[in-house]
């Protein structure tokens, strides 16, 4: 054991940023903890908790086996009390599902195993009254094959006006068999994929840098522009407060489709980061602009330049992005101590807020990340078939959720991360539907194992994901161990991640210090300690042995039963400092180091 080991000697006297007290309107605009005056728009997303919900897994409202908006509307009420201020939906959209809905035939129709325009808009209507806006997500980079303009493109054939919205181009060498280039896809395999002429003979190749179900749009032709434009609009106009933009650093491309340089200049790789990107959100900006109640924009940016990364959120392009540098950190005190560094260094010149991210519904589940043996991330599931201590997983997981809550910026959830679920890594072959999987020629497990169907009541699947015991089954079997792991039997448990995870979200709305400054505390290497306003501090243990919690403080939350002061090895837990005496306290050993 590590006696005394914070040792921390800061003086907590900084400046409090105030909220107000959490409400939730019944009509009219949203409003929130997150909205201070009422009749001005806030500035609600710089510390929002947003929560992503995969629609086809989250709940079945009409007993097809697979989630949809009736099902969402349906479990609003749990969302509001899990004390959520946003929710954002994956693509909700007519597709043929070849990427899970990240390749939509329609941007401004719902898919109808999910519902209609009709639901959507009711949803919408319903989540607001509870006080929760919306975020849809965006998919500019590529359509389905399926959209009337890629139909219209292969019906047109080469050289015409309507291959112009994607990148068809003819193959290489004497019979064109050739690809294009030799640029690789997001998704195992080639990116081209080569179309046959009406009249039966091969023809020209198309560029798709995830799936051939997934052509990519020329992000040089005015109709791109104006089309994705006018998808905001609409969806601005049904009342979302936001939307998440798909693949966000990849849509423009260097029209001459050059091989890939080996350190290509900054801003000059052919296919991702290129400098004209930031026209094309400066003027998405000004169609968020353009509505009085502050509509934002989400990247997902895929980036290792972190001063690259945070051009995006100049104060006229996006609101914030993704933080994937901090998803992606292993179990270790240093690396996520230096990620947080980073992660405030680059945001600050540009005055955007962090996000804080433990995963999505590409990666693998913390739970099972945190339990294998080499916690260091891998994209996405590279390590199927290692074994992971689950119950460690979870500690972890848990100290996670408390470290990602109390950092400055806003906060996602991925739908079940709330209720600890673990990866699936046995799920029958043939229900399989990820391109990641059959596209690796099955080597890759893909990314199902973290979207299946969440589990909220009862003691076998389907677990209330579905209405009734006549309905079908869900579209990828839940382990049977969730029993302990549902909606319901969490709930009953204040000490269970759905307890901790309601606590959490309670005290980040009602605590003003939350708000506040952030400021490392010292602390042993295996430990980060952190101070947040003038009292709060959060305290996680990385290291194997257990640390004293410091005296003349008290605690607000734990991730694990604390005996005596001691926090256990994976726990973090939230504390409030005692005002200081005297000012002759300052810069002495405040609370109880060595
Ligand atoms: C990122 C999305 O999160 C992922 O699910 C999708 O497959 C790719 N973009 C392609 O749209
Ligand atoms: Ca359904």
């Amino acid at each position: 054991m590590t006696d005394g080991v914070l040792g921390i000697n800061a003086t907590l006297a900084r400046p409090t940023t105030l909220e107000a007290v959490p409400s939730r309107s019944a009509q009219g605009e949203v409003s929130s903890h997150l909205d201070r005056a009422p009749g001005r728009p806030s500035e609600w997303w710089r510390r929002a908790v947003i929560y992503q919900v995969y629609v086809r897994s989250f709940a079945d409202g009409n007993g097809d086996g697979i989630g949809d908006l009736a099902g969402v509307r349906s479990r609003l009420r749990y969302l509001a009390d899990l004390g959520v201020d946003a929710i954002w939906f994956t693509p909700w959209y007519v597709s043929p599902l070849a990427d899970g809905g990240y390749d939509v035939a329609d941007y401004r129709a719902i898919d109808p195993a999910f519902g209609s325009l009709e639901e959507a808009e009711r949803l919408i209507a319903e989540a607001h009254q509870l006080g929760i806006r919306t975020i849809v997500d965006i998919v500019p980079n590529h359509v389905s094959d399926q959209h009337p303009w890629f139909q219209a493109a292969l019906a047109a054939g080469p050289g015409s006006p309507e291959r112009a919205r994607f990148w068809f181009r003819p193959g290489k060498g004497p019979d064109g068999s050739e690809m294009p280039n030799h640029w690789t896809s997001n998704f195992w395999g080639e990116p081209w994929t080569r179309t046959t002429n009406p009249d039966g003979t091969p023809g020209d190749w198309y560029l798709h840098l995830f799936t051939p179900e997934q052509p990519d749009l020329n992000w040089g032709h005015p109709d791109v522009r104006a089309e994705h434009e006018d998808v905001l609009r609409f969806w601005f106009d049904r009342g979302v407060a936001g939307v998440r933009i798909d693949s966000a650093a990849l849509l423009v491309k260097d029209p001459a489709l050059p091989e890939i340089p080996e350190n290509p200049a900054p801003g000059q790789h052919p296919n991702t980061d290129r400098d004209e990107l930031h026209d094309i959100y400066r003027s998405w900006r000004a169609v968020a602009d353009s509505y009085p109640d502050r509509r934002i924009l989400v990247g997902e940016l895929w980036l290792p330049d972190h001063e690259r990364f945070a051009k995006y959120l100049r104060p006229d392009e996006l609101h914030t992005a993704f933080n994937f540098d901090f998803m992606v950190q292993p179990w270790n005190a240093a690396s996520l101590r230096e990620s947080i560094d980073r992660t405030l260094a680059a945001h600050a010149p540009v005055n955007a807020p962090a996000t804080w991210v433990l995963s999505n519904h590409d990666v693998t589940r913390p739970v099972t990340r945190y339990g294998q043996e080499d916690t260091s991330f891998a994209f996405v599931n590279k390590r199927a078939g290692t074994p992971s201590d689950l119950e460690k997983g979870r500690r972890r997981a848990r100290a996670a959720a408390l470290l990602a809550a109390a950092l400055p910026g806003s906060l996602y959830i991925y739908q079940g991360e709330e209720l600890g679920l673990d990866e699936v890594t046995d799920l029958p072959a043939h229900q399989i539907q990820d391109p990641m999987h059959h596209r690796s020629g099955g080597t890759d497990p893909g990314r199902d194992g973290c979207r299946v169907p969440l589990p909220w009541s009862g003691t076998c699947p389907p677990f209330g994901f579905s209405p009734d015991s006549t309905s079908a089954e869900p579209w990828l079997s839940q382990p049977r161990h969730w029993a302990n792991l549902t909606v319901e039997a969490e709930s009953r448990d204040p000490g269970s991640m759905l307890g901790l995870y309601r606590q959490m979200l309670a005290i980040r709305r009602e605590d003003p210090d939350l708000g506040g400054e952030f400021a490392w505390l010292p602390s042993d290497p295996g430990v980060l300690a952190f101070a947040r306003g003038d009292r709060f501090i959060c305290i996680v243990n990385l290291s194997a042995a257990p640390v004293r919690l410091p005296a003349g403080c008290s605690l607000s939350l734990a991730s694990a039963a604390i005996s005596g002061d001691l926090l256990p090895p994976d726990a973090a837990a939230w504390l409030h400092s005692e005002p200081a005496q005297t000012p002759g306290d300052a810069g002495r050993p405040a609370y109880g180091g060595k």
